[in-house]
């Protein structure tokens, strides 16, 4: 079938004692298929996107519009941003701004405040051909916002109209990005009021910027449609998101506390981040249970195939059985370099001469699969038979079902992220933000103390 493949072999180890039976999974059986119901009727935002072509339209209106600038500049964080990082890596080429074919706008996304990041940008736009796309669901992201002041300083210091050269993506009727898109026209697209940032990527958030860069959405967004059948199927076994969030579960349950993400393919690395502030921020919660605290969560680690083989895989195959290790495995690059048989007379070399990168690289998956299988740590794999939107889209749907399914098993809210608050408020009170002035002191009085 055509699409992406997931492989859970090496999560089953009726030999170790922590390994997963296929039995623990029989008994989740009634579990999964009433949880997968539950999700199904309760619709949660993300679910609507793949059939809904109502933001697809805007978009595509705009298209000749955002593709005639020269660059385009996503100045957004989290999840207003990290998903069309991802976009762009995977499915343009790694060095799609510097290329001489290049037929779209240059793609810049400007995720933080850093001031030698956003100026090291700044230094390779110009701002009379530039577009920002400043993306912010809450329109009050104190990163999100700056950046989006300081873009509008230099566009009025060239003279230029901010009309022509911005388009807000923020919430259809609230925060400040919507208040100044009315009184001043600025073309604004909509985040759909129930999708989570995190699960935002199928909406304007990810889309607008794809298809800027010219990546196929209509095919994006067909890739998640045939996942949304795929996984809304209630048998565990023919439901691949259901599986590997029970399989995560379980692990979880027996002390498996992170979850690492190993793509072997530069290309698809950027698929680990965005898959990180997924399972991080809709999972890690804390709540109450008679007055005891509970707090729950499985830290995602990115890593990178065979680079990490290097830096981390000791660590994963000796060190404490804390960890699920999923490999993303590239069948077909786009491109592949045949190693050339030079130095035949040295066996350390000339076994390399005559094959090439594809070969190498996919054979020490290979061989890290097995060695952690062989040390009885679990591992699986997801598998792209080719990088395209159809299979990225695929994957992005299958994990935001997971998390999903997830957060039912751990009997908490995905959607929400009290946790992130407390920091954002400080910021806040720190920087002088008006209502904030109470809370300012109080923050240092604490410090002084
Ligand atoms: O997943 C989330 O909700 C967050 O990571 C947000 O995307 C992030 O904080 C940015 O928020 P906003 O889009 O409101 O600027």
């Amino acid at each position: 079938m055509k699409g992406i493949k997931f492989d859970f072999t090496n999560m089953f180890y009726p030999n170790i004692e922590k390994g997963i039976k296929y039995e623990e999974i029989n008994e989740y059986k009634d579990k999964i298929e009433k949880i997968v119901s539950e999700i199904l009727e309760e619709e949660p935002g993300f679910l609507k996107l793949p059939k809904n072509t109502k933001y697809l339209d805007k978009i595509l209106d705009i298209q000749e519009w955002v593709q005639s600038f020269e660059s385009f500049v996503v100045l957004g964080i989290g999840g207003s941003a990290l998903g069309n990082i991802a976009l762009q890596t995977t499915l343009n080429p790694l060095n799609y701004n510097y290329r001489n074919d290049r037929k779209t706008p240059k793609i810049f996304i400007v995720d933080n405040v850093d001031p030698d990041f956003v100026a090291s940008v700044l230094d390779q736009i110009d701002p009379h051909t530039t577009l920002f796309n400043v993306i912010s669901k809450s329109g009050t992201t104190a990163e999100a916002m700056s950046n989006y002041l300081i873009a509008r300083g230099i566009l009025e210091s060239y003279g230029l109209d901010p009309k022509k050269h911005i388009v807000f993506t923020t919430d259809p009727e609230n925060g400040i990005l919507r208040k100044i898109a009315q009184e001043e026209g600025i073309e604004t697209l909509e985040i759909p009021p129930e999708v989570g940032g995190r699960f935002s990527v199928l909406t304007p958030v990810g889309l607008l910027s794809a298809l800027a860069g010219g990546i196929d959405i209509i095919d994006l967004l067909n890739g998640a449609k045939t996942m949304l059948e795929k996984v809304s199927n209630k048998n565990i076994y023919e439901n691949p998101a259901a599986l590997n969030a029970l399989l995560h579960f379980l692990y979880y349950k027996k002390g498996y506390n992170i979850s690492v993400m190993m793509p072997y393919s530069n290309k698809l690395l950027l698929l680990a981040d965005w898959y990180r502030q997924l399972w991080a921020e809709s999972l890690g919660k804390k709540y109450d249970i008679n007055g005891e605290v509970v707090n729950v969560g499985q830290t995602p680690v990115k890593a990178l195939g065979a680079t990490d083989q290097h830096s981390q895989v000791q660590l994963y195959n000796e060190g404490p059985d804390d960890k699920i290790i999923t490999f993303i495995k590239l069948e077909k690059f786009e491109r592949d370099i045949k190693i050339p048989k030079i130095h035949e007379e040295y066996s350390a070399l000339s076994y390399l001469g005559g094959k090439t990168l594809s070969e190498l690289l996919n054979t020490e998956l290979f061989g890290t699969e097995y060695a952690l299988t062989e040390h009885g740590k679990p591992n699986m794999k997801v598998i792209f038979p080719e990088i395209n939107a159809f299979n990225v889209g695929q994957f992005f749907f299958a994990y935001e079902f997971q998390t999903a399914i997830m957060g039912k098993l751990l009997e908490i809210d995905a959607y929400d992220q009290p946790g992130v608050e407390l920091g954002k408020k400080v910021t806040y009170a720190l920087m002088g933000r008006e209502g904030y002035e109470e809370f300012s002191k109080e923050v240092k009085q604490k410090v002084e103390k």
